[in-house]
Protein backbone atom coordinates (compact mmCIF):
# COMPACT_ATOMS: atom_id res chain seq x y z
CA UNK A 1 0.00 0.00 0.00
CA UNK A 2 1.23 3.53 -0.85
CA UNK A 3 2.32 5.53 2.10
CA UNK A 4 0.80 8.70 2.47
CA UNK A 5 2.42 11.70 1.57
CA UNK A 6 3.72 14.12 4.32
CA UNK A 7 5.26 17.46 3.02
CA UNK A 8 6.74 20.39 5.18
CA UNK A 9 8.09 23.72 5.12
CA UNK A 10 10.32 25.91 7.57
CA UNK A 11 8.14 29.31 7.33
CA UNK A 12 10.17 31.39 9.82
CA UNK A 13 12.89 30.77 11.65
CA UNK A 14 11.33 28.52 14.94
CA UNK A 15 8.08 27.20 13.28
CA UNK A 16 7.77 24.97 10.37
CA UNK A 17 3.98 23.64 8.77
CA UNK A 18 3.62 20.10 8.60
CA UNK A 19 1.12 18.53 6.63
CA UNK A 20 -0.30 14.87 6.08
CA UNK A 21 -2.02 14.04 2.78
CA UNK A 22 -4.62 12.80 5.32
CA UNK A 23 -5.77 16.28 5.91
CA UNK A 24 -3.68 16.64 9.27
CA UNK A 25 -1.42 19.89 9.71
CA UNK A 26 0.27 20.78 13.25
CA UNK A 27 3.42 23.13 13.84
CA UNK A 28 6.50 22.23 14.62
CA UNK A 29 9.25 23.93 16.40
CA UNK A 30 12.64 22.37 15.05
CA UNK A 31 14.51 21.21 17.58
CA UNK A 32 17.04 18.87 17.14
CA UNK A 33 19.74 17.79 20.11
CA UNK A 34 22.65 15.16 19.95
CA UNK A 35 20.74 12.49 21.08
CA UNK A 36 17.52 12.67 18.69
CA UNK A 37 17.26 14.04 14.90
CA UNK A 38 14.34 16.40 14.13
CA UNK A 39 12.82 14.89 10.93
CA UNK A 40 12.25 17.80 10.15
CA UNK A 41 15.27 20.26 9.80
CA UNK A 42 15.73 19.43 6.43
CA UNK A 43 13.80 20.99 3.57
CA UNK A 44 11.67 18.25 2.23
CA UNK A 45 12.28 16.95 -1.09
CA UNK A 46 9.55 14.21 -2.07
CA UNK A 47 6.42 14.41 -4.43
CA UNK A 48 3.40 16.79 -3.16
CA UNK A 49 -0.66 15.88 -3.04
CA UNK A 50 -3.32 17.70 -3.05
CA UNK A 51 -3.71 16.67 0.43
CA UNK A 52 -0.99 18.06 2.12
CA UNK A 53 -0.54 20.63 -0.13
CA UNK A 54 -3.62 22.54 1.18
CA UNK A 55 -2.59 22.37 4.76
CA UNK A 56 0.72 24.04 3.93
CA UNK A 57 -1.00 26.37 1.90
CA UNK A 58 -4.07 27.20 4.55
CA UNK A 59 -1.38 26.84 7.51
CA UNK A 60 0.70 29.75 5.91
CA UNK A 61 -2.07 32.08 5.89
CA UNK A 62 -3.27 30.99 9.71
CA UNK A 63 0.23 31.38 10.96
CA UNK A 64 0.21 35.01 8.86
CA UNK A 65 -2.72 36.17 10.35
CA UNK A 66 -2.33 34.18 14.32
CA UNK A 67 -0.19 37.10 14.82
CA UNK A 68 -2.68 40.08 14.44
CA UNK A 69 -5.56 38.16 15.32
CA UNK A 70 -6.65 39.57 18.56
CA UNK A 71 -5.68 42.88 17.06
CA UNK A 72 -8.12 42.66 14.38
CA UNK A 73 -10.20 45.15 14.00
CA UNK A 74 -13.98 44.35 13.88
CA UNK A 75 -16.14 47.33 12.83
CA UNK A 76 -19.68 47.17 11.57
CA UNK A 77 -19.77 47.52 8.01
CA UNK A 78 -20.52 50.53 6.18
CA UNK A 79 -21.07 51.65 2.61
CA UNK A 80 -17.93 53.79 2.94
CA UNK A 81 -16.15 51.01 4.01
CA UNK A 82 -17.18 49.00 1.50
CA UNK A 83 -16.48 51.41 -1.60
CA UNK A 84 -12.71 51.63 -0.06
CA UNK A 85 -12.67 48.07 -0.36
CA UNK A 86 -14.05 47.64 -4.09
CA UNK A 87 -10.83 50.85 -4.74
CA UNK A 88 -8.69 48.25 -3.06
CA UNK A 89 -10.13 45.75 -4.96
CA UNK A 90 -9.72 47.50 -8.48
CA UNK A 91 -5.94 48.43 -7.19
CA UNK A 92 -5.06 44.44 -6.30
CA UNK A 93 -6.61 43.35 -10.13
CA UNK A 94 -5.91 45.72 -12.40
CA UNK A 95 -2.09 45.08 -12.95
CA UNK A 96 -2.90 40.65 -12.39
CA UNK A 97 -2.62 39.72 -16.09
CA UNK A 98 0.21 41.93 -16.84
CA UNK A 99 2.20 40.53 -13.79
CA UNK A 100 1.24 36.79 -14.36
CA UNK A 101 1.88 37.32 -17.84
CA UNK A 102 5.64 38.50 -16.83
CA UNK A 103 6.05 35.82 -14.85
CA UNK A 104 4.98 33.08 -17.39
CA UNK A 105 7.40 34.48 -19.83
CA UNK A 106 10.37 34.53 -17.58
CA UNK A 107 9.46 30.49 -17.26
CA UNK A 108 9.13 29.95 -20.83
CA UNK A 109 13.01 31.28 -20.82
CA UNK A 110 13.84 28.87 -18.02
CA UNK A 111 12.21 25.92 -19.23
CA UNK A 112 9.30 25.37 -17.64
CA UNK A 113 6.67 25.64 -20.04
CA UNK A 114 3.82 24.43 -17.68
CA UNK A 115 4.10 26.80 -15.10
CA UNK A 116 4.28 29.42 -17.81
CA UNK A 117 1.20 27.73 -19.15
CA UNK A 118 -0.49 27.69 -15.54
CA UNK A 119 0.29 31.54 -15.34
CA UNK A 120 -0.81 32.28 -18.87
CA UNK A 121 -4.27 30.77 -17.92
CA UNK A 122 -4.73 32.48 -14.88
CA UNK A 123 -4.02 35.57 -16.73
CA UNK A 124 -7.00 34.92 -18.91
CA UNK A 125 -9.13 34.03 -16.40
CA UNK A 126 -8.31 37.39 -14.42
CA UNK A 127 -8.74 39.71 -17.64
CA UNK A 128 -11.30 42.24 -16.95
CA UNK A 129 -12.04 41.93 -12.66
CA UNK A 130 -10.76 45.68 -12.46
CA UNK A 131 -13.61 46.40 -14.25
CA UNK A 132 -15.99 44.98 -12.23
CA UNK A 133 -14.60 47.14 -9.03
CA UNK A 134 -15.26 50.21 -11.08
CA UNK A 135 -18.78 49.20 -12.37
CA UNK A 136 -19.84 48.64 -8.38
CA UNK A 137 -18.20 51.68 -8.08
CA UNK A 138 -20.45 53.24 -10.49
CA UNK A 139 -23.45 51.50 -9.52
CA UNK A 140 -23.14 53.55 -5.86
CA UNK A 141 -22.85 56.87 -7.11
CA UNK A 142 -19.33 56.85 -7.25
CA UNK A 143 -16.86 58.26 -9.82
CA UNK A 144 -14.92 55.15 -9.99
CA UNK A 145 -12.19 56.17 -12.58
CA UNK A 146 -11.59 59.25 -10.63
CA UNK A 147 -11.38 57.79 -7.31
CA UNK A 148 -9.01 54.74 -8.48
CA UNK A 149 -6.39 56.99 -10.47
CA UNK A 150 -5.83 59.27 -7.11
CA UNK A 151 -6.00 56.89 -4.34
CA UNK A 152 -4.90 53.63 -3.16
CA UNK A 153 -5.86 52.61 -0.33
CA UNK A 154 -2.82 52.89 2.46
CA UNK A 155 -2.99 49.18 3.58
CA UNK A 156 -3.27 47.81 0.03
CA UNK A 157 -0.21 49.29 -1.31
CA UNK A 158 2.30 46.82 0.50
CA UNK A 159 0.04 43.82 -1.00
CA UNK A 160 0.11 45.57 -4.82
CA UNK A 161 3.74 46.42 -4.14
CA UNK A 162 4.70 42.82 -2.96
CA UNK A 163 2.77 41.21 -6.38
CA UNK A 164 4.46 43.82 -8.57
CA UNK A 165 8.12 42.29 -7.03
CA UNK A 166 7.58 38.75 -6.74
CA UNK A 167 6.75 39.00 -10.78
CA UNK A 168 9.66 40.62 -11.80
CA UNK A 169 12.49 38.21 -9.81
CA UNK A 170 14.50 35.91 -11.59
CA UNK A 171 12.53 32.97 -10.56
CA UNK A 172 8.96 34.42 -9.81
CA UNK A 173 7.64 31.53 -8.53
CA UNK A 174 6.26 33.49 -5.73
CA UNK A 175 3.83 35.37 -7.51
CA UNK A 176 1.68 31.79 -6.98
CA UNK A 177 1.84 32.04 -3.41
CA UNK A 178 0.33 35.68 -3.45
CA UNK A 179 -2.47 35.28 -5.36
CA UNK A 180 -2.93 32.01 -3.43
CA UNK A 181 -3.30 33.75 -0.71
CA UNK A 182 -6.08 36.67 -1.85
CA UNK A 183 -8.03 34.02 -3.93
CA UNK A 184 -8.17 31.72 -0.93
CA UNK A 185 -9.44 34.44 1.40
CA UNK A 186 -12.03 35.50 -1.29
CA UNK A 187 -13.31 32.43 -1.49
CA UNK A 188 -14.09 32.31 2.66
CA UNK A 189 -16.81 34.44 1.71
CA UNK A 190 -20.60 33.30 1.77
CA UNK A 191 -24.21 34.10 0.38
CA UNK A 192 -24.68 35.70 3.89
CA UNK A 193 -21.53 38.17 3.65
CA UNK A 194 -22.89 39.00 0.12
CA UNK A 195 -26.38 39.76 1.70
CA UNK A 196 -24.75 41.76 4.39
CA UNK A 197 -23.23 44.36 1.74
CA UNK A 198 -25.89 44.21 -0.55
CA UNK A 199 -28.49 45.40 2.66
CA UNK A 200 -26.14 48.38 3.09
CA UNK A 201 -26.56 49.34 -0.81
CA UNK A 202 -29.65 51.39 -1.81
CA UNK A 203 -32.71 49.52 -3.37
CA UNK A 204 -32.47 48.60 -6.69
CA UNK A 205 -28.60 49.09 -6.46
CA UNK A 206 -26.22 46.11 -7.82
CA UNK A 207 -22.84 46.63 -6.71
CA UNK A 208 -22.00 43.41 -5.81
CA UNK A 209 -20.45 42.04 -9.03
CA UNK A 210 -16.66 41.91 -7.84
CA UNK A 211 -17.54 40.57 -4.86
CA UNK A 212 -20.19 37.78 -6.02
CA UNK A 213 -17.19 36.79 -8.65
CA UNK A 214 -14.51 36.38 -5.93
CA UNK A 215 -16.09 34.50 -3.27
CA UNK A 216 -17.24 31.29 -2.58
CA UNK A 217 -20.04 31.71 -4.96
CA UNK A 218 -17.95 32.48 -7.73
CA UNK A 219 -15.05 31.86 -9.94
CA UNK A 220 -12.46 32.37 -6.93
CA UNK A 221 -13.20 28.56 -5.51
CA UNK A 222 -12.64 27.13 -8.70
CA UNK A 223 -9.08 28.65 -9.04
CA UNK A 224 -8.18 27.63 -5.09
CA UNK A 225 -8.86 24.31 -5.68
CA UNK A 226 -6.71 24.64 -9.39
CA UNK A 227 -4.20 26.19 -7.62
CA UNK A 228 -3.66 23.62 -4.97
CA UNK A 229 -3.86 20.86 -7.57
CA UNK A 230 -0.97 22.70 -9.35
CA UNK A 231 1.39 23.17 -6.95
CA UNK A 232 0.85 19.93 -5.43
CA UNK A 233 2.59 18.66 -8.85
CA UNK A 234 5.55 21.07 -8.61
CA UNK A 235 8.86 20.23 -7.51
CA UNK A 236 9.61 20.06 -4.02
CA UNK A 237 11.66 23.25 -4.42
CA UNK A 238 9.23 25.21 -5.79
CA UNK A 239 6.42 23.82 -3.05
CA UNK A 240 8.79 25.43 -0.22
CA UNK A 241 9.09 28.77 -1.73
CA UNK A 242 5.05 28.88 -2.91
CA UNK A 243 4.38 28.13 0.53
CA UNK A 244 6.85 30.85 1.85
CA UNK A 245 5.34 33.73 0.28
CA UNK A 246 1.92 32.72 0.97
CA UNK A 247 2.79 33.19 4.19
CA UNK A 248 4.80 36.33 3.82
CA UNK A 249 1.46 38.14 1.47
CA UNK A 250 -0.37 36.84 4.41
CA UNK A 251 1.02 38.69 6.79
CA UNK A 252 1.46 41.92 4.60
CA UNK A 253 -2.39 41.32 3.94
CA UNK A 254 -3.22 41.00 7.95
CA UNK A 255 -1.54 44.52 9.07
CA UNK A 256 -3.28 45.99 5.64
CA UNK A 257 -6.16 45.19 7.06
CA UNK A 258 -6.06 46.70 10.46
CA UNK A 259 -4.97 49.87 8.51
CA UNK A 260 -8.41 50.59 7.24
CA UNK A 261 -10.52 49.00 9.03
CA UNK A 262 -9.08 51.13 12.30
CA UNK A 263 -10.84 54.89 10.70
CA UNK A 264 -14.03 55.54 11.54
CA UNK A 265 -16.89 55.87 9.02
CA UNK A 266 -16.39 59.76 9.00
CA UNK A 267 -12.86 60.03 8.50
CA UNK A 268 -12.81 57.64 5.33
CA UNK A 269 -15.72 59.81 3.83
CA UNK A 270 -13.70 62.85 4.34
CA UNK A 271 -10.92 61.37 2.61
CA UNK A 272 -12.97 59.90 -0.54
CA UNK A 273 -14.39 62.96 -0.66
CA UNK A 274 -10.86 65.12 -0.66
CA UNK A 275 -9.91 62.61 -3.53
CA UNK A 276 -12.73 63.01 -5.71
CA UNK A 277 -13.30 66.67 -4.89
CA UNK A 278 -16.42 67.07 -4.82
CA UNK A 279 -19.45 65.32 -2.03
CA UNK A 280 -20.11 62.05 -2.39
CA UNK A 281 -24.23 61.07 -2.81
CA UNK A 282 -25.61 61.34 1.19
CA UNK A 283 -26.43 57.64 1.32
CA UNK A 284 -23.25 56.61 1.73
CA UNK A 285 -22.82 58.90 5.16
CA UNK A 286 -24.83 57.12 8.33
CA UNK A 287 -23.24 58.72 10.65
CA UNK A 288 -25.43 61.64 12.16
CA UNK A 289 -22.74 64.05 12.09
CA UNK A 290 -24.13 65.90 8.88
CA UNK A 291 -23.12 69.44 7.37
CA UNK A 292 -20.65 71.55 9.86
CA UNK A 293 -19.05 69.26 11.33
CA UNK A 294 -17.83 67.86 8.58
CA UNK A 295 -16.17 70.90 7.68
CA UNK A 296 -13.38 71.49 4.86
CA UNK A 297 -15.47 70.99 1.24
CA UNK A 298 -12.86 69.64 -1.22
CA UNK A 299 -12.13 73.00 -3.29
CA UNK A 300 -13.71 70.99 -6.52
FE1 LIG B 1 -10.00 38.11 -9.72
FE1 LIG C 1 -9.31 34.59 -9.09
Amino acid sequence: MARLVTEWVNVTGDISIIARESGEVWFHTPRGTKETVDPFATPMAGVGSAGSTVGLLDGAINLGFAGIEKRLARPDPTLVGYIVALVGAYHTSVDTPRNLRRAASRFKELGRPEVAAYLEQRAREETGHDRLALKDLRALGVPGERLVANFIPEGIKPLCKRFDDLCVQDYPIGCIGYSYCLERIAALKQETDIEKVQALCPDGVDATRFLRSHSSLGSEATHVEETIEFVASLPANDRIRVVRETYESALIMAEGYNHELLKSEAEILEELQQVVGEALPYHLSSYPSHGEKRGARPAA
